[in-house]
């Protein structure tokens, strides 16, 4: 057996093993703390759901900021779930030693996304040909992967104002880049894949899902990707590309896989929670007033609106719902309430987003699996730090 057949098997064998765990463990991680009061989870495992309503709010905190430190308590607590700690561990990328351009190439360009895109050039291998870069914004990563191995580099993008930008830029470094106004969901695309090296950093959903499906068609020489936010463009159950799955994944579980805030910002965590209790106590208002048990969808709402009163913040949804709320209301009470169920439903969402990486690893897996079956070589690991991105994963493939 070649080194590449065995490869094969092994990812074969590791998604076969990841779609059993998750599809048995499904009751667990599929159900939302915020939509259900108390999952049915919480009546199987009482002693479970009372250790994590009771975690003070300091290891709260830690855990929600690092998943993976909260393994081991969970295992403790249910040692059924111990292959979780297997499916968190991922084999880290490669580097290459590439001599990066100085600052003022990367002028105008944000400190996180300069770290990523340098972080995929170290991380992608050597470039022998043309670069098509997929939903490339500014086109600072064809930029710099131009510059690194001086290759053409072509980007689709379909913003023109950030190919124009991109364009200047790469004037600017003297970068043989060109861009094209395109909808890369469209089929005729400006560009063939053949004989060309694709990337693309943080394309999100069906488009970085259709670059994996044109490579493998158009035959490309090359391909790495940085997948993000699974569920966009997602059909109301994802369709795999890889056949004899049992794992049936909704839009919600996709997105699932990408709720992390890692690098959020303090405010954006007070305000996100202010926004998740306020609408639970919306929501236990509503339930009141109407009469209505079960979980009925909320809109996005306009930030503003969690500038004003609580009580103002539910009439605003109110009559967005053609909803009449009458004005005696116990709000104090309802808003209350909203902040007691935000600090259930993060203690409860512990247990769920334990299992956000498996689930990110076993659409990775279905990805890796189709281009091998479709003849590539095949890595994938990580290319930094979570702190840098969450979406952390790098998929590469070569013919
Ligand atoms: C998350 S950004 C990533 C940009 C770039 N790759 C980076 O990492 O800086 C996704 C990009 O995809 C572009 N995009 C979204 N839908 C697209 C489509 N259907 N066709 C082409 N570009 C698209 C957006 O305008 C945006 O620039």
């Amino acid at each position: 057996m070649t080194s590449t057949q065995s490869n094969r098997e092994s990812n074969r064998d590791r998604l076969a093993q990841l779609d059993t765990f998750l599809s048995n463990t499904r009751s667990l991680w599929q159900p939302q703390p915020f939509k259900q009061v108390r999952p049915a989870w919480c009546d199987l495992y009482p002693q479970l759901t009372e250790a994590l309503l009771t975690l003070d709010d300091e290891p709260l905190q830690f855990y929600s900021d690092n998943p993976e430190s909260f393994l081991p308590w969970l295992v403790e607590q249910l040692p059924e779930l111990t292959p979780l700690l297997g499916w968190h561990e991922l084999p880290v990328k490669q580097t290459s030693a590439i001599e990066l351009p100085g600052n003022r190439f990367f002028d105008g360009m944000g400190g996180r996304k300069r770290s990523q895109i340098e972080a995929f050039t170290c991380h992608s291998g050597q470039i022998e040909h043309s670069v098509v870069e997929w939903c490339g914004g500014k086109g600072h990563l064809g930029r710099l992967l131009g510059h690194s191995w001086q290759k053409p580099v072509t980007t689709l993008e379909w913003d023109g104002a950030l190919c124009e930008a991109g364009c200047v830029a790469a004037e600017k470094a003297g970068i043989d880049q060109v861009f094209h106004v395109t909808d890369v969901l469209q089929p005729d695309l400006p560009v063939a894949l053949t004989h060309q090296h694709a990337v693309a950093l943080h394309a999100c959903g069906e488009l970085h899902r259709t670059l994996v499906r044109h490579s493998i068609e158009q035959t490309a020489v090359a391909l790495d990707i940085v997948p993000c936010c699974y569920g966009l463009g997602c059909d109301d159950i994802y369709q795999p590309f890889t056949e004899g799955l049992s794992l049936q994944l909704q839009k919600d579980d996709m997105r699932l896989a990408v709720t992390e805030t890692v690098t959020a910002g303090q405010r954006e965590v007070v305000q996100r929670n202010k926004e998740m209790a306020w609408k639970l106590g919306y929501i236990e208002l509503r339930k009141q007033q109407t009469g209505e048990a079960g979980y009925r969808n909320i809109k996005p709402i306009r930030k503003a609106w969690l500038q004003q009163s609580f009580r103002e913040f539910c009439q605003q949804l109110a009559q967005r719902e053609e909803l009449m709320l009458t004005d005696d209301a116990d709000w104090d009470r309802f808003e209350q309430l909203g902040w007691q169920r935000q600090d259930e439903v993060m203690r409860l969402l512990l247990l769920r987003h334990s299992f956000r990486r498996p689930l990110e690893l076993w659409l990775v897996l279905d990805m890796v699996c189709a281009l091998e079956a479709a003849g590539y070589q095949v890595e994938y690991g990580t290319f930094c730090e979570r702190q840098m991105t969450p979406r952390n994963i790098m998929i590469s493939a070569r013919r």
